[in-house]
Formats: structure tokens, sequence, C-alpha cells
């Protein structure tokens, strides 16, 4: 068996794309089981950044093939764009990229309900990507998925039907502007086009390329704390970021899976709203932010800051069934004289036996800290573990038995060399 699952252990923005960049050259397929371009993966080689939304992190090394899955959703605007930024950098998709039947496709009006949403008192602080109101209509079996291009009279009339309701909701409820039929039915007929030469039956391929000994690595967007059912609802996003949704979201077993890599920030982030218990609101905030460039790579939006919460870590260690890990932006925490982790949370001078996902208690917790020593020294040009300052190596030591796994990978800045394999 050699599938393996890489996932964000935090609040997304974990580095995904740089370690499955990395780890890619050693796969033979890279998978994207959920989300959609609400996600935004960067990799760096040399001074040239890439940032991916939908097509999986895999696609710059040319022997490796690309597997948008069943569970992600489309916008048919992001992924052309996607496509078109690639063939202008020279990069061949032909016959590596391939996108699954089964995928929903984001529709005008789901970008349309996300804003309206947001600009209620429900806020979430979403990326605008229309990504809810997509699997809202998933689960209510109104979606319009990728196979439906295929089928240009049905097409036709499910949109006619979907546009219908949505136009009496937009109207009534809203008071806003009913979207042109016509205009949206000529916009994804043309994406069908465009598109035609990579829609493929995904579970087929994988489980294909499963039976014949090839390696397969599923590529998780957002965090396990995002995920709708296991993260800090209702401040999550619409999928399952977490390991178990890469089984649904690709049609592969679980009885496949052989290892689940677990991508970990070396402090906290997060984008949006909701609890965030080491937040640092702080000069030391604004240090991390500015050595961490923390501004979203899909929205810009600055990332909220703090220390890295191993309590909250080892919560997704547990759901996810993490078992190595890659360490990333520790180059980050340089020239901080002492650096906090968060080991347990109290509530009225009581531990807490288990991780809150419940918001409000999460919102009243106080964490509770044990302090390391920081190190001075730039550590981005360091090549092997070894050669790390004793105190980044202790720093490393405690997360990895605070969190119950074992590093495999420390990223020290965002270029592909500048990685320690351990
Ligand atoms: P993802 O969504 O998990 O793929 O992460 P993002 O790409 O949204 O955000 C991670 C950011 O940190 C990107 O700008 C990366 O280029 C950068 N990055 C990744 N690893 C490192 C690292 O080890 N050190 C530093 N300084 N930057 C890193
Ligand atoms: P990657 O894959 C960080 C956050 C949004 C918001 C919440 C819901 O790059 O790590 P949505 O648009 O999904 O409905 O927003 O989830 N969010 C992310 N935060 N990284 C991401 O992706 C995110 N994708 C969504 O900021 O709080
Ligand atoms: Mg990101």
């Amino acid at each position: 068996m050699s599938v393996s699952i890489l996932v964000g252990s935090q609040w997304g923005d974990e580095g995904k794309g740089k370690i499955v960049d990395i780890l890619s050259d050693r796969f033979d397929v890279v998978a994207r089981y959920q989300g959609g371009a609400n996600a935004g993966h960067t990799i760096q080689i040399g001074d040239k950044q890439y940032i991916l939304h939908l097509i999986p992190s895999g696609i710059l090394r040319d022997n490796v093939k690309c597997v948008i899955g069943n569970g992600v959703v489309i916008d048919p605007k992001a992924l052309l764009e996607e496509i078109e930024f690639l063939r202008k950098n020279n990069i061949d998709i032909e016959g590596r990229l391939f996108i699954s039947h089964n995928a929903h496709l984001i529709m005008p009006y789901h970008k349309l309900l996300d804003s309206i949403n947001e600009s209620g008192k429900q806020k979430i602080g979403t990326t605008g990507r229309g990504i809810g109101p997509c699997y809202y209509d998933k689960y209510a079996r109104k979606g319009i998925k990728i196979v439906d291009l295929l089928n240009r009279d049905d097409l036709e009339a499910k949109i006619r039907q979907n546009i219908e309701e949505k136009n009496n909701l937009l109207k009534k409820v809203y008071n806003h502007d009913e979207l042109d039929v016509e205009a949206i039915i000529k916009e994804y007929t043309a994406f069908d086009e465009a598109i035609d030469p990579y829609i493929t039956d995904v579970s087929s391929l994988l489980n294909n390329a499963i039976s014949d000994n090839k390696k397969v690595l599923m590529e998780g967007a957002q965090g396990a704390l995002l995920d709708v059912d296991h993260g800090t609802y209702p401040y999550v996003t619409s999928s399952n970021p977490t390991s178990g949704g890469a089984c649904i979201g690709t049609g592969v077993p679980p009885t496949a899976i052989s290892n689940v890599i677990g991508i970990v920030k070396a402090y906290t982030t997060r984008v949006g709203l909701g609890p965030f218990p080491t937040e640092l609101t702080d000069e030391t905030g604004e240090y991390l932010q500015k050595q961490g460039a923390e501004f979203g790579s899909t929205t810009g939006r600055p990332r909220r800051c703090g220390w890295f919460d191993a309590y909250l870590v080892k919560y997704s260690t547990t759901i996810n069934g993490i078992k190595e890990a890659a360490i990333t932006k520790l180059d980050v925490l340089s020239g901080l004289k002492e650096i906090k982790v968060c080991v347990a949370y109290e509530i009225n001078g009581q531990k807490l036996k288990h991780f809150p996902t419940d918001v409000c208690k999460l919102d009243n917790v106080t964490p509770v800290y044990e302090t390391l020593a920081g190190w001075d020294q730039d550590i981005s040009k360091v090549e092997e573990y070894n050669n790390l300052p004793s105190e980044t190596k202790d720093y490393l030591d405690f997360i990895s038995k605070k969190c119950g796994f074992k590093n495999s990978i420390v990223s020290v800045g965002p270029r592909r060399k500048e990685t320690i394999e351990l």
C-alpha cells in the first residue's frame, strides 16, 4: 500500500503547498480531495512563486499526474485562470491533469450568496469563493456536477431550474437583481469545451494506480480545525480537510492508506473569524506576522498570529492519525528570546480533559504555557539537522513529544532547498 495523506494540522496555511512539492518528487500521483479555490498553496522555486488554488501542488514535477477529486468544488473561472497561468509558465499539463466527473461546480449564484451571507449577522470571514453555498447545494442534492456538462440538454434544464429557484431567493429575500440564465449557460458550456479532455473517472484512475503499485499522495486543503465536523464550527469551511475526507473525496478506500503526514506550522495562524486561544495581539504577534509574511495567499488578508498550540495539534494528531510531521516556518521564530508553547487549557482553574471544539467553551479557555529558550541565529541556510542551534532542536523535540508524532521534515524557508529531512 502506498497512499499517503497530507493534512494541514491547524487552521490552514501551514505550508502544505511547499511540502507537497518537495514530496511529490517521490510520488506518481498527487490528488486534491476537498475544498476549492478558497485554498492558496504556495510553492517557491528560487525567486519564482507559484500559488495554486485548485490544481494539486505536484504539477511542477513533470512526471507526476495531478488529480482533482470528486470532493473538490470547482470554480470554472479559477480553474481556467490557473491552467492559463501554468501554460504561460511553460508547465505542461497535457496528459497530467485529471478532473473527476463527480466534482461539483461553483456557480455564479454560489459566490453571490457567499457574499450576501457574509454581509449579514452570521459572518464567518470566508474567502468569498462560493464554497459554503456550493457544498450546501451538493448536500441538498441540487448541485451541478462536472458530468452534467457532458449532456447539454440536461445541463440547460438543470441550470434553468436552479437559477429560477435562486432568482426567487435573491429577489424576494435579498431584494437583489435576478441572474441572467442565458449568460450562465453560455459560460458553462464554453467551460465544458475547455476542460473536456481532463474529465475522468478519478476513483478508477486512482485505484488502478494503486493496483499498479504507483505511489499516491493526497493533498488536503485548509486544516483540521477548519473541518466542518471536527473543527471550530461554525467558524470552519464546508468540507472535511481531515484525513478521513481523503477517502470520501477521491473514492480510494481507507484500507489503501498507509501514512498520514501532518503539516505543522511552528506557531499558529488563522484567517477569518473564530476562537484562537493562543492569539497574540501584541508586538510578538506583529513580529510573527512580519517575519512570516502572514498574508493570505488567496485573499491577501492579514493572518492572525499566535504561539504554537500543542494542545490543539495533539487533538489534530489524534483525529487525523498523523504519524509524521513536517514542521514549517521554523525560521520565523529566530530572534525571539523566549518561545511559549500552549500545553493545556484551563477554565476556572480546572484543566480540560479534551480539546473543546465548542466555540463558546474555546472562547473562554486560558492557555497553559511552557516557556522554552529562543535562538538568535538565522537558520534558513542550515542544511542538516545537527547544525541547528541546540535551542531549536529542543523546541522541535518538545513539539514532537507533546503532539505525539515523529518529525520527518523541518522547513526553514519558503524555497525548495530550505528544507531539512530527518
Ligand atoms: P498552504 O495553504 O498550507 O499551502 O500555505 P500558504 O502557501 O497559504 O502559506 C504558507 C506561506 O509560507 C507561503 O508564502 C510559503 O511560501 C511560506 N513558507 C512555507 N514554508 C516556509 C518556511 O519554512 N519558512 C518561511 N519563512 N516561509 C515558508
Ligand atoms: P489553505 O488550503 C486558511 C478559512 C476562511 C474562513 C473559513 C471559511 O490555503 O490552507 P470558506 O471560504 O472556506 O467558506 O471560509 O475558512 N479558510 C482558510 N484559511 N487557509 C485556507 O486554505 C482556507 N480556506 C478557507 O478564512 O475563516
Ligand atoms: Mg494557503
